[in-house]
């Protein structure tokens, strides 16, 4: 029987931050989903989680996202010893391993978990630490073994005397601990340290026998404690990351410049140019090709997709379709397949049919364009009256002249053809033109009035003709 027990309820004071520690982001998550996560292969019967500092933020985010996790408050916050002592009540029948986890560990992989857990079953120990061994120990806890390689004690980095501090051996703050041992020594600890705090790894010089496993790529147990260790964590979680997406298919063109979350899902054949970003959770089918400088966000892509120094939001993208360079696709936009979005072009909450071509410097906003419609350069959905914003909606097969305004709400028919420059303010029929401007007048032999006499000059006037020149129709 194994439980999990996550310690989330220090403040984190170190990050200098008004978001408890173990919410701050990691590739998309943040840190305490990142820790749940990797013990979930286990099937731990229960989750446990310290929550203490902003509880109640870390409860809501946590519940959102995470099954089946008991909260227990820590109020306050004397230490890791007795964040754990909140644990002996809701555990008081429990009777099995106890997987105790710091919040702020993010790396750890659930094979290493999964050891951890074997290795403590095999030696029958009351506990099992994971330790690594680093160039630069610095923060970390010591530990301490005698000649049977048995854990003696773990003394923390400002508890340690200068000959303790060149001990390389660190305490990774991940244990698993045989409960009904812990919790009978969990009352006996003491606050005398430098933090004046109960330290659960006070507790682990208390039990009998005190084992440790050593994990071989140390990267795994980083603590993160300030904002330079979580920059570097992740850094090593993207590169991670890239390699899983790199060995399944997708081909990055410069990987270092590209950053992936959690989330993100590709098909086969997939290739990411330098500068792409992939931020919540994305589907990218086959053979999409993305970037460079691009970013995609909470967004789904069927196959064949291109999408070129573009910005993608909440969208949907049918098969084949093409966005970009330098469009802007916001929450709601709908691409049917073989869409062309191009320069310029930004699309927010509208539907757009198969094969419709938007293709220069356009605004379609709370819209409807049907199948093959062509929407003409400069062309905008004028959707906002100030106050509320309105539908347009177009027929398929339609054509939108360039520069056409369409002052929604209005509705264009099927095969509709509207001149470039219109100003569309009514609904117009299937298969009609609209033509929505000032005619063109010409006047023949038309002479610019000769230029007056610079000291009678109003300013600016010098150009402009005079009003008898002017069309009034
Ligand atoms: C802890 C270990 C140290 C180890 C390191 C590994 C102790 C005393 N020290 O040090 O040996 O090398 O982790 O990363 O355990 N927390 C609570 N309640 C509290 C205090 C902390 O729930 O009252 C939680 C924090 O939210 C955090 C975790 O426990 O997730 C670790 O606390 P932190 O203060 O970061 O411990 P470290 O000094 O890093
Ligand atoms: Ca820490």
């Amino acid at each position: 029987m194994l439980a999990v027990a996550v310690l989330a309820a220090g403040k984190g004071t170190r990050m200098c931050s008004a978001h408890p520690k173990v919410l701050q982001p990691l590739a998309g998550a943040t840190l305490v989903d990142w820790v749940l996560q990797s013990c979930e292969p286990l099937n731990p019967q229960r989750r446990l989680l310290v929550v203490g500092h902003q509880g109640e933020r870390v409860q809501q985010h946590v519940q959102r996202r995470h099954q089946q996790v008991e909260f227990v408050l820590q109020q306050p916050q004397r230490g890791t010893g007795h964040s754990v002592q909140q644990l002996l009540q809701p555990l008081a029948d429990f009777t099995g391993n106890l997987l105790v986890l710091n919040g702020d560990v993010p790396l750890l992989r659930s094979t290493t978990l999964g050891r951890l857990v074997e290795h403590h079953h095999q030696s029958g120990s009351a506990v099992t630490l994971l330790t690594a061994c680093l160039e630069d120990p610095k923060g970390y806890g010591r530990v301490f073994c005698d000649e049977q390689q048995r854990v003696r004690a773990v003394v923390e980095d400002r508890d340690c005397t200068a000959e303790q501090r060149r001990n390389r051996l660190i305490n990774g703050g991940v244990y698993c601990f045989h409960w009904p041992a812990l919790a009978a020594v969990l009352p006996c600890l003491k606050a005398d340290n430098q933090q004046g705090e109960l330290y659960l790894t006070d507790a682990v010089g208390l039990l009998n026998p005190a084992t440790q496993l050593t994990v071989e790529d140390g990267t795994e147990i980083s603590g993160v404690n300030d904002r330079g260790q979580l920059a570097a964590c992740e850094q090593v979680v993207q590169q991670r990351l890239r390699q899983q997406w790199l060995a399944a298919g997708v081909s990055f063109l410069d990987p270092a410049s590209c950053s992936l979350s959690a989330g993100t899902r590709f098909g086969q054949d997939v290739v990411v140019e330098p500068q792409s970003h992939f931020r919540g959770s994305n589907s990218i089918g086959d053979g999409c090709r993305i970037g460079p400088g691009t970013l995609i966000e909470d967004s789904r892509l069927e196959a064949e997709v291109e999408v070129t120094f573009s910005v993608v939001r909440q969208a949907r993208l049918a098969r084949g379709s093409t966005v970009g360079p330098f469009a802007h696709l916001r929450p709601g936009a709908v691409l049917g397949e073989h869409c062309k979005v191009g320069n310029f072009v930004e699309v927010k909450n509208s539907h757009l049919g198969a094969q419709v071509k938007a293709s220069h410097l356009s605004y379609l906003g709370d819209a409807r364009l049907g199948r093959g419609v062509n929407v003409g350069a400069g062309t905008v959905t004028a959707n906002f009256d100030g106050t509320s914003k309105h539908p347009t909606t177009v027929g398929e097969g339609s054509s939108i002249g360039a520069n056409a305004v369409l002052v929604a709400p209005v509705t264009l028919g099927r095969d509709v053809t509207v001149a470039a420059g219109s100003t569309i303010t009514k609904d117009v029929a299937d298969d009609a033109l609209a033509i929505a401007r000032c005619r063109q007048v010409e006047k023949k032999a038309w002479h610019k009035p000769a230029a007056p006499h610079p000291s009678n000059a109003t300013p600016g006037s010098e150009t402009e003709p005079s009003s008898q020149d002017q069309d009034s129709t």
